[in-house]
């Protein structure tokens, strides 16, 4: 049984975990999506020191603080680009959510919480995303105590409707406390 996963729906910046997951480009430096979402709520610092961070390869994640964000950490994730599926895409995109993972195990956080990496401006098919992104989580989860938590954040009903099914389809046997 693995309870320490929970799917929902909501706005990431309003988390209060330990730490926020930013579906960012290689740069660093903001976009549209939620990573301007964040960096909107986080305010001017958040901009400041990914300046020095000089950018992130996809599939790696790097930590900075939150600043105006409830959430005391931002763990910065580029995603893969969807171009078909034989890209290495799935690969990539695991990467990105067991690099954070390791990131905030770490960095002792209990709380991590995760948007639908790459399911927006670069165009990962929803279900497909969320099969990488939960096998990736409950597998990371399986051997290591920290996080305790990890949630995904969905920006819609439908979007969590798709994650829900997933876990189900998956892991059927173990539902999380929340569903
Ligand atoms: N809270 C939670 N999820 C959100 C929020 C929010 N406030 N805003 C958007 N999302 C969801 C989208 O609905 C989508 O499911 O985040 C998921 C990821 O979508 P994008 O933000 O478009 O990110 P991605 O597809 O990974 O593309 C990254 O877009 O914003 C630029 O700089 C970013 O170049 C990078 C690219």
């Amino acid at each position: 049984m693995n309870s320490r996963l929970e799917i929902l729906v909501g706005d990431i910046t309003q988390s209060d975990s330990d730490a926020i997951v930013n579906a960012a480009n290689p740069t660093l430096l903001g976009g549209s999506g939620v990573d301007g979402a964040i960096h909107r709520a986080a305010g001017p610092e958040l901009l400041e020191e990914c300046r020095k961070l000089h950018g992130c390869e996809r599939g790696q994640a790097k930590l900075t603080r939150g600043y105006h964000l409830k959430a005391r950490y931002v763990l910065h994730t580029p995603g893969p680009i969807w171009r078909g599926g034989d890209k290495g895409e799935a690969e990539t995109l695991a990467s990105c959510y067991r690099s954070c993972l390791e990131l905030a195990a770490e960095h002792g956080l209990e709380t991590v919480d995760f948007p639908s990496i790459s399911t927006g401006v670069y165009g990962y098919p929803l279900a497909q995303a969320a099969t990488v992104a939960l096998r990736t989580i409950m597998a990371f989860l399986d051997t290591h105590s920290l996080p305790r938590r990890v949630r995904m954040v969905c920006h819609s009903e439908e979007a969590a409707q798709v994650y829900r099914q997933t876990y189900n389809m998956w892991f059927a046997g173990e539902k999380p406390d929340r569903l």
